[in-house]
């Protein structure tokens, strides 16, 4: 064993050292580059918490704006919302209260959308209709009418909805009848949609229909009137001119029976007077002013006797049927009249034959007649319902077409070459005046059928005292009062033939200083009616008051009935109806001389 070395255990002490050293100095500059590296990390770390604490501020600005702008925007949103709910609160009342208008509309009122969807209803659907508005909503014209209405009102719709222009359509629906005011409603940003407001118009069309009947009946009847007063005045006339005619054929027909010529002649004035006697009457009776007397009678007797006349009025080619029936009520009439009616309806229907030959019907029958049937009739609108004689005369002639049946009642109208037209006109007068009715069924072609109905009446027939004509020979004087000298010629020869003195007077004037200068001798004075000046009813009060127990008889072209309503007060001893023969004016003066003594003033 070897003693330890010292310098080697110094090199190894310092090289020890030397590590130690060099490991001290290795891991101080560690040390120094952690702490470094540390310092440096804290600057970042402090750096980063520098940019975070900016960013920090940044975000909250943001925030705090942001916060701001949704506060605006609520605070906005609020007052829209408020202001939305008083918009809505106002269309509301707004609606409710164009509801509670158009409740009160007096009719239909409706919105319609371009397809016909109602879009509203007014209360009056149910008033008017029975239909519930508020079920009609949402539904079209086809759901909610039936056809072919609904059709109609669809076509309406449509034509005023693609023209733009407002109508009034009428439309008649549910047994009444309507106007619909139709209009568009333009609509911001919408299709145009369809306005109406329709009205009940069935009593105005009523009234107005109403109106205009009666305004074409008081024209008909002014006209019938005027035409009555004419004809009437014509008839009065003529009856002056016939009555001397006639009366002067017959004063006359004696004195030339030897010879034949004159008598031939004669007979043909006679004939012609009568026929023109005919004219007149069928005008008095059109007037209503033919004389008249009502008495019970049975239109089937009526006619039965009237079958002779009747064939011989008419063609032999014809046939004439009767179908009387038995046992109807009886009606009251003037049998002289009827017959003119039963006359002129089978003239008519034999003249309607052109080639003479068909049938012609003449039936008897009673009714019930009902309201209805009588206002469709003529003359028959204000007549009661009940129990009514038919005459009806029928024939297989031409018949009439519609704008002749309308006239054919008119005085004078004809389509005959020598027609004279008045034979309905004089039929129209008669049923007038017996409160009758008539009917009219033709065609052209189908011949004619014209039905009178007359009122029957509760009454049995009497049985009429024989009436004789006496004969007398006068006495006396008779005055005759007339301003138609030839009417005054000609009953003055009549009187002498009845053995009376005529004297003549004008005027009534002149009458009342003759009969005072012949006080005492004048049976009876002949007065007529319708003078100038001093008038038949004024020269009768003149007349009574020169002498109370004048025997005086008017003598008129008018019915009887009619003259006597003039004559109220001091009605005159009796009547004669113009033209007069000798018969009538021998059972006017019957009386006169029957009552002996003749008055006249002391
Ligand atoms: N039975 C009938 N058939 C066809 N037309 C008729 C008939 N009765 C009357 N008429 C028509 O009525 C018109 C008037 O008749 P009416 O007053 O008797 O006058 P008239 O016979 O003189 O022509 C006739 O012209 C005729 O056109
Ligand atoms: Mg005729």
């Amino acid at each position: 064993m070897s003693e330890p070395d010292p310098r080697r255990a110094l090199e190894e002490a310092r090289r020890e050292a030397d590590f130690y050293r060099r490991i001290a100095e290795e891991s101080g500059a560690r040390r120094l580059r952690e702490a470094e590296a540390l310092s440096q990390l804290l600057e970042r770390a402090q750096q980063a918490e520098r940019e975070l604490q900016v960013v920090r501020g940044e975000l909250e600005r943001r925030v705090e704006a942001r916060t701001a702008e949704l506060t605006a925007a609520n605070t906005h949103l609020c007052r829209a919302m408020a202001d939305r709910e008083h918009a809505e609160a106002e269309l509301r009342a707004s609606e409710g209260a164009f509801r509670s208008f158009m409740s009160h509309f007096p009719g239909l009122a409706y919105i319609k959308e371009a397809d016909t969807t109602v879009v509203f209803a007014s209360e009056g659907f149910r008033a008017y209709l029975g239909l519930d508005p508020e079920a009609l909503v949402g539904r079209t014209n086809a759901e909610c009418f039936p056809e072919p209405l609904a059709s109609a009102i669809t076509r309406d719709d449509l034509r005023i909805l693609s023209g733009g222009k407002a109508e009034h359509v009428p439309e008649d629906f549910g047994g009444r009848s309507w106007v619909s005011h139709k209009f568009v409603i333009p609509r911001a940003g919408g299709p145009v949609r369809l306005g109406g407001l329709t009205l009940d118009v069935t009593e105005a069309r009523r009234s107005e229909d109403e109106r205009r009947r009666l305004e074409r009946q008081m024209e008909q009847t002014q006209r019938t009137e005027s035409l009555g007063v004419l004809a009437g005045g014509i008839a009065h006339d003529f009856n002056n001119l016939l009555t001397s005619i006639l009366a002067n054929v017959e004063l006359v027909r004696a004195r030339v029976a030897a010879d034949p010529l004159a008598a031939e002649c004669l007979a043909d004035v006679e004939n012609a007077g009568r026929a023109a006697a005919g004219l007149c009457q069928q005008m008095l009776a059109y007037a209503g002013k033919a004389p008249f007397v009502a008495e019970p009678l049975a239109l089937g007797v009526l006619v039965r006797k009237m079958v002779q006349l009747l064939r011989s009025s008419v063609s032999r080619k014809l046939a004439l049927e009767l179908r009387l029936a038995d046992g109807l009520p009886l009606v009251c009439g003037d049998p002289s009249q009827l017959r003119q009616v039963v006359m002129n309806l089978v003239i008519n229907a034999a003249e309607a034959m052109a080639d003479g030959d068909g049938t012609i019907t003449i039936t008897t029958a009673a009714v019930q007649a009902s309201g209805a049937r009588l206002r469709e009739a003529l003359l028959g609108e204000t007549l009661p319902e009940g129990a009514y004689v038919v005459l009806e005369v029928a024939d297989t002639g031409c018949g009439m077409d519609a704008a002749t049946q309308r006239r054919i009642f008119e005085p004078f109208f004809t389509s005959k070459f020598a027609g004279r037209g008045l034979g309905l006109s004089a039929v129209l007068g008669i049923v007038r005046k017996l409160n009758g009715a008539i009917e009219l069924e033709s065609a052209p072609g189908q011949g004619t059928r014209f039905r009178v109905l007359l009122p029957a009446v509760d009454a049995t027939l009497a049985t009429a005292p024989e009436r004789g004509i006496p004969r007398f020979i006068g006495d006396g004087l008779v005055l005759v009062v007339d301003d138609d000298p030839a009417v005054r010629r000609t009953t003055g020869r009549m009187l002498s033939q009845l053995g009376f003195g005529a004297l003549e007077a004008e005027r009534g004037a002149e009458a009342v200083e003759l009969y005072q200068r012949h006080a005492g001798r004048v049976r009876a004075v002949i007065l007529d009616l319708t003078m100038p000046h001093v008038d038949g009813v004024e020269t009768l009060r003149l007349l009574r008051r020169v002498d109370p127990a004048a025997y005086v008889v008017v003598a008129s072209g008018h019915a009887q009935a009619d003259v006597s309503m003039r004559f109220s007060e001091a009605p005159p001893e009796g009547f004669l109806q113009k033209p007069f023969g000798l018969e009538a004016l021998t059972l006017a003066l019957r009386a006169a001389v029957e009552r002996g003594a003749p008055g006249g003033a002391p």
